[in-house]
């Protein structure tokens, strides 16, 4: 079974061990509950790296106080099985206090195309919170590369933009979204679905499908974007946002610009707030 660090010192004595011999180390951030999608990015951390850490820290600051941070699945004992089957080398499992000491109050505040509206603007203390505990992690570990899932796109991006921006000497990678059999992308808050609401979930992602590949095709945006939005709410669906958007520095887009574009969206489905993204 992989070893565990549950603070700082035992931290780095574990890390000091892992880069004997000068070992290229990869970290794989998460909030536990681990499902399919987090074992994917597992994987392909220890194809780039000599040694794979895995943190595991359901972090409160990037949760508002009327969102799940109280009843936010923890599966301990699940996912240090799944980690040890994957032969990970070590956890990182910090608690509360050793994460945010009394006293603590820095703050890394994102800004720009990459944070401009999308998530930012229902969740808007979110990415501040993201941001600020991914870069406490990447001083924590020092890790040569680190993974994250295209799930999260606009986290992909915000993280890639502050390790750049901050000289963190991190290499972001993006790893491919790890979808259900249907289609739903697999995220640890599907545990939330009612029966009912798990049967229409899927129609999120064949909306994005159908609209990306009528814009392939060269149809009209706008009307591309209204007929995903109507299919969406149709299933049942509240749309917070449907966007197609620059791939890279998520900038919004018209139809004739060229280069990568990218189509996010958030919808709620009774209590619970689904997110995707495809490429275009
Ligand atoms: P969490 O939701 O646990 O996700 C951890 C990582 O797994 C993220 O990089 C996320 O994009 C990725 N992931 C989730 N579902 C996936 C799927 N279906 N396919 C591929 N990758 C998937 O994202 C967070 O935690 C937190 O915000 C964190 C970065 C750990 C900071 O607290």
């Amino acid at each position: 079974t992989p070893r565990v660090a549950r603070s700082l010192s035992a931290l780095r004595r574990e890390l000091d061990s892992l880069r004997a011999r000068k070992a290229t180390v990869a970290l794989v951030p998460t909030m536990g509950a681990l499902h399919d999608g987090h074992i994917s990015l597992v994987r392909q951390a220890k194809r780039r790296a000599d040694k794979v850490v895995v943190s595991i820290f359901v972090n409160p600051t990037q949760f508002a106080p009327t969102e799940d941070f109280g009843s936010y699945p923890r599966t301990w004992k699940e996912d240090v099985a799944k980690l040890a089957a994957e032969r990970v080398d070590l956890i990182w499992h910090p608690d509360a206090k050793a994460m945010y000491p009394d006293g603590f109050t820095t703050r890394i505040v994102p800004e720009g195309p990459a944070l401009a509206g999308l998530e930012d603007r229902f969740r808007p203390h979110f990415f501040g919170g993201v941001a600020t505990v991914v870069a406490k992690l990447f001083a924590q570990c020092r890790p040569d590369v680190a993974i994250f899932g295209e799930k999260d796109y606009q986290q992909l991006r915000v993280v890639t933009q502050m390790a750049r921006d901050l000289d963190l000497g991190v290499r972001v990678v993006g790893s491919r979204t790890v979808r259900e059999r249907d289609g739903l992308a697999m995220s640890s808050r599907n545990v939330y679905l009612s029966a009912d609401e798990r049967r229409v979930a899927p129609t999120l992602h064949r909306a994005l499908k159908e609209l990306a590949s009528r814009l392939r095709a060269g149809g009209d945006m706008q009307d591309a974007l209204r007929d995903g939005a109507a299919t969406i709410t149709q299933a049942g669906f509240d749309l917070d946002y449907l966007e197609v958007r620059h791939a890279e520095t998520l900038a919004p887009v018209t139809q004739d610009e060229s280069g990568p574009k990218r189509i996010l969206v958030a919808a709620r489905i009774g209590t619970t707030r689904l997110i995707d993204n495809i490429a275009v």
